[in-house]
């Protein structure tokens, strides 16, 4: 079965992208005789970002994310999406095959009309990029948040429109895969962990940014001897989640106990995040100082993704009547 998602290039991965998304991922990768394809979707980010230096620095962080995280380039198709050209060619066919009425209904669209400024032409294409990311590597399915369902839905809509006027095997009908069950990572605030709360606490950090981060974890302020509540405490619900199961245990005995305070409790999430990935902060480090494995691990994961992309592309021109030969009979739009 082919799995196929796109990540968005938007900056260093945070706790809560790690164990919301890139671990389960990876592991989804790993799964069975799953063939799945991943890539850094830089070309959407050309939608809001302009700077091509934070925009390459955002796509190699992104890429040492996910290798430091363990995904497996032998394995997994791992790629960048502008490194495939054929994914642009290939949306034109798809925009001439979408009413406008269902890109100024997309989400993303809407969004961006709300906040008072006016979109650009690949916020309202935004959609149909992402079909053709989809499209392009006859995927089966697509593992995206809620927030993506909807991209989802015009996907399908998109093909199916396509192969009703060009053959019913034009495109395969990919499904999306939306996780109920994946976890919400709070944040220093305790807010959902987003960057743009500005709340996040970054495990790929140097040791002294990462201790800012956590110190500056809001908590109540109860006195260093008095008991407290685990259940509501921004600093145990992080520990919880990256410490084994007998120190998150023991940390919520020590705050029913009273005498232990926050400060504590920050040393000890601080070393549980520094000891549970740090093979991860080694690697990232590694790959960011010298970016050549980075874009040879890169390049590699194009070319396969290219072999793939220029027989789908190679497929709908025939059949939409560009290249050389005659392409098929069959029903015509009108
Ligand atoms: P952000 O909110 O920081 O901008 P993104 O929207 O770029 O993060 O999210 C990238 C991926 O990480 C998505 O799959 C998203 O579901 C996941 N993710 C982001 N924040 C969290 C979180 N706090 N808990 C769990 N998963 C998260
Ligand atoms: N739009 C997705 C997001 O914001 C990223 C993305 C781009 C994507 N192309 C995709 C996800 C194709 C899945 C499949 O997260």
């Amino acid at each position: 079965m082919r799995i196929l998602t796109g990540i968005q290039s938007t900056g260093v991965p945070h706790l809560g992208n790690l164990l919301g998304a890139i671990l389960p991922a990876i592991s989804m990768s790993r799964a069975g005789n799953n063939d799945a394809f991943l890539f850094i979707a830089d070309l959407h980010s050309f939608t809001t970002v302009r700077d091509p230096q934070l925009r390459k620095e955002n796509t190699y962080a992104v890429a040492a994310a996910w290798l430091a995280c363990g995904l497996d380039v032998e394995r997994v198709t791992f790629y960048r999406q502008s490194d495939v050209p054929e994914v642009t060619e290939l949306t034109w066919y798809l925009q001439c095959m979408t009413p406008c009425p269902m890109l100024e209904n997309a989400h993303s669209f809407k969004d961006a009309l709300a906040k008072g400024t006016v979109p650009n032409a690949g916020v309202f294409n935004y959609p149909v990029l992402m079909a053709a990311d989809i499209l392009l590597y006859d995927t089966n399915v697509v593992p995206v948040g809620k927030d993506q369902k909807q991209h989802l839905e015009i996907t399908r809509d998109i093909a199916s429109v396509f192969n009703r006027a060009y053959g019913e095997d034009t495109f395969v009908m990919p499904e999306a895969r939306i996780d109920a069950g994946l976890m919400t990572i709070p944040g220093t605030d305790g807010r959902k962990m987003s960057k743009s709360y500005n709340n996040t606490i970054n495990v790929f950090l140097p040791e002294k940014e990462l201790k800012k981060q956590v110190m500056g974890i809001v908590t109540d302020s109860k006195s260093l001897e008095e008991p407290k509540d685990p259940a509501t405490d921004n600093v145990f619900q992080l520990f919880k989640l990256a410490a084994p199961p007998e120190a998150a245990t023991a940390m919520e005995a020590s705050y029913r106990a009273g005498g232990y305070g926050y400060g504590h409790a920050k040393k000890e999430l601080l070393e549980v995040l520094l000891s549970r990935f740090a093979q991860e902060r080694a690697t990232f480090q590694g790959l960011m100082a010298d970016r050549s494995v980075l874009d040879k691990q890169l390049a590699v994961g194009a070319e396969k993704a290219r072999a793939v992309a220029q027989a789908t592309l190679q497929r709908v021109r025939g059949r939409a009547g560009y290249g050389t030969g005659m392409p098929p009979a069959g029903p015509v739009v009108r």
